[in-house]
């Protein structure tokens, strides 16, 4: 038995690093589950945009359109919205209750964000993770596919699920990450990874035109000013890419790159037609998709109601064993 959980920060448009990072995984695990809920973490998006609350609902939809038109198929899957199945919150609260603060000021995401954001942490973003471990456990999730990042946050999860375990002679599942074989995409300055805050992505629903401009302006190898000096692909994002998106040019090109055979203009220029060929279907069922109009709602209406039955069984179970009383039940 193969249980699925997954989810995605609503914080902004998802771009071309996550979905060879997390959507190709989550599509590949997707194909040998019996049982797989898709959900958008917008109660996680508060940990940081909590002053920006209508960005994070505009990113919600946009969210479930990728998911669909990546072919994450809500016939099969429960798509749905966090703050829709209010039992994650529950279940939560009591995952903290056992959990000391002190090996959740030790997840690395906890500190980085902090740095990021410049402003005091605050009580939800150091209970990040216990949240997380819920979204999983509430599914009795075993299987997650998550970029390389959330590695951390899955460990944490099976430590709360250990001592839960442990403290009321429960059985949730230890849940393994599903990880995507590409490595997280670098950003188009060449320095830092793809992030949206970077403005160094290219998102999902940019147009080919759009992306095309956004691979010109790509910084490629520094060392490499006039077309006849080699270039070095291992340090340029370009080669990156290929490799991601066009394996099967990407020693060819590395090779011409090495001999200063090709110039980073005509490399760039030949990448972005390569990688508008890769989102072609995508975008087209994105916009097909985006076309219908009340189509996303019923998407998350529908999965809210199908999240919250298996989740109320869980909260049900948990409240039975550790004695909460229901009264009027
Ligand atoms: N923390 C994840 C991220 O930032 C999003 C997320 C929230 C998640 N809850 C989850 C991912 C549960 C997997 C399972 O990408």
């Amino acid at each position: 038995m193969t249980r699925i959980l997954t989810g995605d920060r609503p914080t902004g448009p998802l771009h071309i690093g996550h979905y060879v990072g997390k959507i190709v995984p989550t599509l590949a695990a997707l194909e040998h589950a019996d049982e797989a809920y898709v959900m958008v973490a917008d109660y996680h998006a508060f940990t940081t945009h909590y002053l920006e609350p209508l960005s994070v609902r505009d990113a919600v939809e946009e969210m479930v359109i990728d998911y669909l038109a990546a072919g994450i198929d809500p016939e099969k899957h429960v798509v749905f919205v966090q703050s829709q199945v209010p039992e994650h919150l529950e279940l939560a609260y009591l995952l903290g209750a056992l959990t000391p603060v002190s090996h959740l000021e030790r997840v690395p995401t906890y500190k980085e964000k902090i740095q990021e954001t410049g402003r005091p942490p605050t009580f939800a973003l150091l209970g990040y993770p216990v949240l997380m471990a819920s979204d999983i456990m509430v599914y009795r999730g075993d299987t997650v596919p998550v970029g390389d990042d959330q590695v951390p946050h899955l460990e944490f999860t099976r430590e709360v699920v250990r001592r839960f375990n442990q403290a009321y002679g429960f059985d949730f599942p230890e849940p393994q990450p599903y990880l995507s074989h590409v490595p997280r995409l670098a950003g188009l300055d060449g320095e830092h990874k793809m992030s949206k805050s970077l403005h160094n992505q290219i998102d999902l629903r940019m147009s080919a035109e759009e992306t095309e401009a956004r691979v010109t302006q790509m910084v490629t190898d520094p060392q490499r000013v006039r077309k006849s000096d080699p270039g070095r692909p291992e340090v340029c994002p370009a080669h990156q890419y290929y490799e991601a998106f066009v394996p099967e040019e990407a020693e060819d090109i590395a090779t011409q790159c090495r001999g200063a055979a090709v110039g980073c203009v005509a490399c760039k220029s030949r990448l972005a037609g390569r990688i508008n060929d890769y989102f072609r279907e995508h975008r087209a069922r994105r916009a097909e998709i985006a076309s219908r109009s009340g189509y996303v709602k019923q998407v998350l209406h529908e999965g809210g109601i199908a999240a919250r039955k298996t989740a109320r069984r869980t909260l049900d179970e948990v409240h039975a064993k550790l004695g909460i009383s229901r009264l009027g039940h």
